[in-house]
């Protein structure tokens, strides 16, 4: 096993466990600070992890802005100290009456939505009236994803002048997430990137000419980090999320990045059934399974290992090597989608040095803390 992997006793780590190497996650965090340029243009999300000791080894480094997906993330965030806060979600349903909750609990806090619909900037709108309050919001732009967003056009012009025009509203800028844009070619993925930002920075310069504030651009993930970061337009913020932890599917994806997995997963073998097969305690309640059956995980020291089998809490594992293994015997395994992954557990235990060093909650894993 690579030395910065070695975990010296493992005696007290109840598996399937989560484990984060800390030293690989700073060196993660200070690659993820380099690429950015400056600090000014960094704005992580923080899903991949949802933990609040990450947040504050990037804090102790100058990041100051970050992005979440959840109320129960820019909770966190904000409990950690987080001044500005951008929930990159368009808010519905109760979620309109959390926001007014976020800003008075955190007054302090500078908070920003995505909106890409006028019904939610009314609904917005009128609670922040309500409440005496105010929200930055950002439109949401569609670049060729169609999760959510509308695509840059008259359309979204209409929608930004009513969220300039809304009281209790500010206009944030635009938010742009590029995740179909997993070219695993450097070039091409430049290029696609590239196509999506002018077709944004088109609208930005219609708005601006139409003399609406647009402070900011949030734009991307962890595969067009590099590219945005190298755009040159002071009004770009990246938001990479995955990069930190990073996981097999990012490492095969993105060979051009140089991020190591930080979290990965301690298993037991539990049975050995059969010659060919070990059978570990990492079922898919302990990883996550949107990637299809067979491909969730990767294992450094058993490169040969087929995943032919995963219950709840069980993986068999087909291997030449299965009659080298014992029950209890440990392995590694990388996780193909990381973000998720963290999810599923209540703490991660942390090693450094090849010592185990400490215990992170996986604080915003639930939907809601307080708010
Ligand atoms: C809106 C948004 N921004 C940023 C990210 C971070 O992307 P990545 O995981 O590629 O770093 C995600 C990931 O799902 C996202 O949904």
């Amino acid at each position: 096993m690579a030395e910065q992997f070695q975990i010296d006793d493992t005696s007290e780590i109840i598996t399937p466990a989560l484990i984060v190497f800390r030293e690989v996650l700073e060196e993660n965090i200070d690659k993820m600070i380099v690429i950015a340029g400056d600090l000014s243009r960094l704005r992580p999300h923080c899903k991949t992890h949802k933990m609040r000791e990450v947040i504050e080894l990037e804090l102790a480094r100058g990041i100051t802005k970050y992005k979440a997906a959840t109320f129960a993330e820019a909770e966190m965030l904000a409990e950690a100290g987080v001044q500005d806060i951008f929930l990159a979600y368009s808010l519905v349903g109760p979620n309109i009456a959390r926001a007014v909750r976020f800003r008075e609990t955190y007054p302090d806090v500078a908070l920003a939505v995505t909106a890409d619909h006028e019904k939610p900037i009314a609904a917005l709108s009128a609670a922040m009236i309500e409440a005496n309050q105010t929200i930055d919001v950002l439109l949401d732009i569609d670049t060729g994803q169609h999760r959510t967003g509308i695509p840059p056009g008259e359309v979204a012009a209409q929608l930004y002048g009513q969220i300039v025009e809304a009281a209790g509203l500010n206009p944030g800028g635009l938010h742009l997430y590029d995740g179909q844009n997993h070219q695993t070619d450097l070039e091409e993925r430049r290029e696609a990137v590239t196509a999506c930002w002018e077709s944004v920075a088109a609208l930005r310069d219609e708005l601006v000419g139409k003399g609406y504030s647009v402070p900011r651009v949030v734009a991307g993930g962890t595969g067009s980090f590099p590219i945005f970061a190298s755009i040159d337009d002071p009004t770009i913020e990246c938001s990479p999320g995955t990069c930190v932890f990073n996981d097999v599917g990012y490492g095969a994806m993105f060979p051009d990045m140089q991020f190591t997995p930080a979290a990965r997963l301690l298993t037991r073998v539990i049975s050995r059934p059969t010659a060919d097969r070990v059978t570990v305690d990492l079922g898919y309640k302990a990883v996550a399974s949107d990637p299809p059956a067979g491909k969730r995980l990767g294992f450094p020291d058993l490169p040969d290992a087929k995943e032919v089998l995963q219950n709840e809490e069980h993986l068999v594992l087909e291997t030449s090597r299965a009659c080298e293994f014992e029950p209890g015997d440990e392995l590694l395994a990388v996780p193909r989608h990381i973000c998720p992954t963290s999810a599923m557990h209540k703490q991660a235990t942390i090693v450094a040095g090849g010592k185990i060093v400490g215990s992170w909650s996986i604080a915003a894993r639930d939907r809601k803390l307080t708010i």
